[in-house]
């Protein structure tokens, strides 16, 4: 397994590419279950977990090509030859659930193995099945496999979430798009991947209206036609490189960057003393005096400051002056960053679903273990900070959600190289 060398203390300056989004790409391919006609996706970011999803969709018989070096994607599902998502595939990635929903759309079976837990969290797909249920799936779960079936077809139904569910929310949402009638989706996620999924079915001929908000409203059709459509910037990407300057120092400008993706991140880095300036090609980012200041931190469904971000900010307020407290509510074991930021020298203190950070003026590289794949990149920017060299073993979580991160922080002055497996 390869491992990445951080030498920590340069300054970073110049410009970092802000690619399409993982978690929004993994959501518009198997829309393509929605229909026989082309869909193809642009900006699509060239990371493993697309690899992944275009190996199952594939396993469906599903034509998936990529082109133009993985940034166009061009699916097809004409010929689907098969509807049971196989378990070796779907336990490398919990995003595989998402073909439930429009296989059972569209040709009213399916069956799909359970994806099981993963490192930050047991993560149920239950809410998934009791929406689909709602708009009248028959499911069975037996031998590890979720086994649908809609005789008939998907009816309209109004879908409360007790609690939001990303993957949840887009699994029901594409399923409405061919139910008959009109489906309610009440306390849907808000996240920008949502509204991004919906542009999409909309371009396919899907009626949905108030994405974005907490109430969506899908009148049915009978089918759906094939679309071009590009993929949203990644806005977890995006606050991850934002974070690179504040934690090291200097001037990076994020090209593609919105502020209206990282709203709510943004006012926790203005906050802890990091400036944001939006220019027409994206968003520059600089300390506005030399080191961050404390700041809490709670991570909330989307507009709040998202969770897939608290890893990298913890790093940032390792190195802050003062004590700062971050609260985790989406997942229950989201902190395994912590240990390993603390043998670089982080005090943190983790207590069930808060971790209170004392911060140092100075971090010491190590050799460090990426667990999950945003925790990964934390142990990235803290050794950019850091005093020495930090070794970052076990990369391939880092490539599931960063294409390509020592080129792009290499490219404005960082010290790293990947050394590959001896
Ligand atoms: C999506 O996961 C993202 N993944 C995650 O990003 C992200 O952290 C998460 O949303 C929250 O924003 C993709 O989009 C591929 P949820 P998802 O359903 O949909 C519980 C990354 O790093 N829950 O919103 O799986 C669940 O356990 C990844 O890119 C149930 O209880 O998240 C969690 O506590 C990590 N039952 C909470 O809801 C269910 O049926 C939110 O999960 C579904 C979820």
């Amino acid at each position: 397994m390869d491992s990445i060398v951080v030498t920590g203390g340069a300054e970073l300056r110049g410009e970092i590419p802000i690619a399409g989004a993982k978690n929004a790409c993994l959501t518009l391919m198997p829309a393509t279950l929605l229909s026989d006609e082309p869909l193809t996706l642009t900006n699509a970011p060239r990371l493993s977990d697309i690899k992944t999803m275009t190996a199952l969709l594939q396993s469906l018989g599903c034509e998936v090509t990529s082109m133009q070096d993985g940034r166009v994607l061009a699916l097809s599902s004409h010929d689907i030859n098969n509807h049971t998502a196989d378990y070796d595939i779907v336990r490398k990635m919990r995003a595989s659930i998402l073909v439930l929903g429009p296989m059972l759309a569209r040709d009213g079976h399916a069956i799909v193995s359970l994806p099981g837990g993963c490192a930050i969290g047991a993560r149920p797909v239950d809410l998934h099945l009791r929406a689909l249920e709602a708009l009248g799936a028959e499911l069975d779960l037996r031998d590890g496999y979720v086994h649908a079936k809609a005789p008939g077809g998907l009816k309209g139904g109004t879908v409360t979430f007790p609690l939001v569910s990303v993957g949840a929310t887009e699994n029901v949402l594409m399923a409405a798009t061919l139910a008959k009638g009109t489906t309610v989706i009440e306390n849907a996620a808000r996240e920008p991947e949502i509204v991004d999924l919906a542009d999409c079915l909309r371009r396919m001929g899907a009626q949905i209206d108030g994405d974005g908000t907490s109430t969506i409203t899908v009148q049915g059709v009978d089918r759906l036609g094939g679309a071009t459509h590009p993929v949203v910037t990644d806005r977890i990407e995006l606050g991850t490189y934002m974070l690179a300057p504040a934690i090291c120092g200097g001037e990076v400008e994020c090209i593609g960057g919105r502020m209206d993706l990282v709203s709510a991140f943004c006012e926790r880095l203005d906050a802890a003393g990091v400036n944001v300036e939006e220019t027409d090609r994206g968003l520059k980012v600089s300390r506005r005096n030399g080191r961050v200041s404390a700041v809490d931190v709670e991570t909330q469904p989307f507009p709040g400051f998202p969770t897939d971000l608290q890893a990298q900010m913890m790093a940032l307020l390792c190195t802050a002056d003062g004590t700062s407290t971050l609260h985790e509510t989406i997942f229950e074991n989201r902190f395994m960053h912590a240990p390993e930021l603390i043998r670089m020298g982080a005090r943190i203190d983790v207590q069930g679903g808060s971790a209170t950070v004392t911060g140092v003026e100075r971090l010491k590289g190590a050799p460090v273990m990426a667990t999950d794949l945003r925790a990964s990149v934390s142990l990235i920017l803290a050794g950019l900070a850091a005093e020495g060299d930090t070794v970052v073993n076990r990369v391939y979580h880092l490539d599931r959600g960063y294409e390509h991160v020592e080129d792009k922080l290499g490219a404005v002055g960082a010290k790293i190289e990947r050394v590959p497996e001896r």
